[in-house]
């Protein structure tokens, strides 16, 4: 039994996609969020300013007396790879939902979006094996971070129809019938997505995967809490915490949180 918290983070307000899922699994674990709301996108950045970022990421959430740390972000994950700066037990979210993906297909054709850098690092594809077993279809879908975290989503909105479906044609021209949303933001348009693509279509949260993940690894080594009442759900931003918790609860509902602000400035100083 272990009653430290499991910590997660991301760039923004997606990672969030995590944490719901985990406190939906595992209600008693207390949680801390940290969503870097000042510098998202990172997506759009390239390889070296990604590290640079998921280095202070890491070094601020192991701070904060954590058992485990969850990279709630494709980008951070598929650029970090297996070198990972971190001394704790660590979960990124494209393995886990590489792993998902491969259970659910049924023809073996999987697509992925994700960020530009996501994309271009191949990482989901290597995880998945394409080209053997697998045929994988990838698409960057760049505008899609900036409208969540802007709260554009309503698969209403006109803007939102055709965007999902500027981005996701090639995967339904392609016959996938299963799409990893490899960007923890994009289960916040999953209504959208879903619509489009029809309900035949499984979708993969890549952050709700790595919880399911990372809560097997808690359970499989004796680390779940043993707290009897709700656990806490703390989350620091690097941008306004009223706009966070706003956004935050539009996305994942009346989930009872803290919102916290850390300064760029400390973050980058590692004065947490
Ligand atoms: N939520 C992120 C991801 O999973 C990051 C998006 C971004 O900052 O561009 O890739």
């Amino acid at each position: 039994m272990n009653n430290r918290s499991i910590g997660i983070f991301d760039s923004g307000l997606g990672g969030l996609t995590c944490v719901s899922e985990m406190h939906k699994l595992a209600p008693r674990e207390n949680i801390i969020y940290f969503g870097d709301t000042a510098r998202v996108p990172y997506g759009t950045r390239s390889r070296e300013t990604i590290l640079e970022y998921a280095a202070q990421d890491i070094a601020l959430i192991s701070d904060k007396d954590v058992k485990v740390v969850i990279a709630a972000c494709g980008t951070v994950s598929s650029a970090l790879g297996d070198s990972v700066p971190c001394d704790l037990p660590f979960f990124g979210v494209v393995y886990p939902a590489a792993n998902a993906a491969v259970r659910m297909t049924r023809n073996h054709i999987i697509g992925i979006t994700g960020t530009p850098a996501t994309v271009k690092s191949g990482a989901y594809e290597r995880a998945i094996g394409n080209g053997s077993t697998y045929r994988c279809v990838s698409v960057a879908c760049p505008l899609f971070v900036p409208m969540v975290e802007n709260g554009i989503t309503d698969p209403r909105d006109t803007v939102v129809r055709s965007m999902v479906e500027r981005y996701l044609a090639p995967i339904k021209e392609h016959g996938a019938d299963t799409v990893i949303l490899g960007c923890t933001h994009y289960p916040h348009l999953e209504e959208a997505i879903r619509e489009y693509m029809g309900d035949d279509v499984v979708l993969v949260s890549s952050g709700a995967a790595a919880a399911s993940e990372a809560l097997a690894f808690l359970g499989e080594t004796n680390a779940l809490t043993d707290r009897e009442q709700e656990g806490s759900i703390i989350c620091y931003t690097t941008d306004s915490p009223e706009m966070f918790y706003d956004n935050a609860h539009r996305f994942i509902g009346d989930i009872p949180m803290t919102v916290k602000k850390i300064t760029v400035e400390q973050l980058v100083g590692k004065d947490h």
